[in-house]
């Protein structure tokens, strides 16, 4: 038998285990004691009674999947619903939902971005900007984080139609993009702006509008933002919010919202229930921020690395890969689910526990995962 063509995985697969990198699935069970602080629930809504009724009904009503893509069966009447108030809520002109806010970012940067036009990418942007700019047509250019004299200086270096984009919270340390300079920086050059908004809606702004709402960005003409569906709302999609001019476009020509599946009708009607809850009982947002910061008081008072959040993400540093997966584990044994980020998910090599704020944590809470991440260091 020849030798198999995929049989340099096995040395990849070794590299991984040598550099503390192995990556495996752990399924969750659907009731457990763990304090999760993992997970991107922000607002406590995925498991609200309105959001998985609006969900069962959605799919009662309208099927287990949309059945097409938006433009041939795959639109209902939930996610017109759902485009609207999104849009209202978060002071756009109008918006598009995708089947993920990761379809959204590649939606954004290749349409608006093609042969011709300069991409300034944040260095700490998510990768789903990241695969946006590198299926664009357009040239990236990337610069250094939260920088924006950097992407004045890009901007300045070419003639022609340009984009910068940036997430407004980073996923990696939780600290906030700086909106106005940047938004100084494209207007001096006559670029647009593209804002990847995944951690700022439901958690920044007022009632949770979201950080270009905070910034006095959203509805503004040369701004666009995405967003995901499956953090603060609970749900599972994503969404462009911007200019109707620039929503047409996408409808006509974004790849991963003409060739892709329509998201389901469940998720579509549970991030509308979700949405619909935000708005009733905006003091949500508020306390994921306060359970953030005193999560971050917590651990800086145990002498714990943690970054000052700027949102609901509080990222503690670790000395190595290794450590990082062993803390986790260990908070893991003692209760406390978190996260862990490693290369290649962490650009600057560092690794970090991540924890997330939820709204729906109690104080008493706050305090046992302090108590338990800062023991399980030791
Ligand atoms: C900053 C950022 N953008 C985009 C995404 C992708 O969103 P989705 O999970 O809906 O694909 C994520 C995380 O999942 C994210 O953290």
């Amino acid at each position: 038998m020849p030798a198999s063509p995929f049989s340099w995985l096995d040395e990849e697969a070794r590299r991984r285990h040598r550099d503390g990198l192995v990556r495996t699935l752990r399924p969750r069970p659907a009731a457990s004691d763990l304090l999760d602080l993992a997970g991107n629930d922000y607002l406590g809504l995925a498991r609200h009674p309105e959001v998985t009724s609006a969900a069962a009904a959605a799919a009662r009503e309208w099927g287990g999947g949309a059945t097409g893509s938006r433009l041939v069966t795959g639109s209902t009447r939930l996610h017109a619903e759902l485009e609207g108030e999104l849009a209202a809520f978060c002071g756009f002109e109008a918006a598009l939902v995708l089947s993920s806010g990761y379809a959204a970012n590649l939606a954004a940067v290749t349409a608006l971005a093609p042969h011709g036009t300069l991409v300034v990418s944040d260095a700490g942007n998510h990768a789903s900007l990241i695969d946006g700019c590198r299926l664009a047509r357009g040239t990236t250019q990337v610069v250094p984080h939260a920088d924006p004299q950097a992407v004045r200086k890009a901007l300045g270096t070419r003639a022609g139609p340009a984009v910068a984009v940036s997430d407004t919270v980073f996923s990696v340390d939780g600290d906030a993009a700086p909106l106005a300079g940047l938004a100084a920086a494209c207007r001096a050059y006559g670029a647009g702006l593209v804002l990847d908004d995944a951690h700022g809606l439901g958690v920044l702004g007022a009632g949770g509008r979201g950080a270009p709402h905070a910034a006095g960005l959203a509805g503004a003409s040369d701004v666009v933002a995405t967003v995901t569906l499956s953090k603060s709302l609970g749900s599972q999609g994503g969404a462009v919010l911007g200019p109707a001019r620039v929503i047409d476009h996408l409808v006509n020509t974004a790849r991963t919202f003409i060739f892709d599946t329509g998201l389901a009708p469940a998720a579509a009607g549970a991030a509308l229930a979700a949405l619909r809850l935000l708005r009733r009982e905006p003091g949500r947002a508020g306390r994921v921020r306060a359970v953030a910061a005193a999560l971050h008081a917590g651990l800086t008072a145990e002498g714990l690395e943690a970054v000052r959040p700027d949102a609901a993400v509080v990222s503690v540093r670790a000395a190595s890969p290794e450590r990082a997966v062993r803390w986790a584990a260990d908070c893991r044994a003692a209760g406390v689910a978190v996260g862990c980020f490693r290369p290649p998910s962490v650009p600057d090599g560092v690794s970090r526990l991540r924890l997330t704020a939820r709204a729906d944590l109690t104080d008493a809470q706050v305090d046992r995962a302090v108590r338990v991440v800062s023991a399980a260091r030791r």
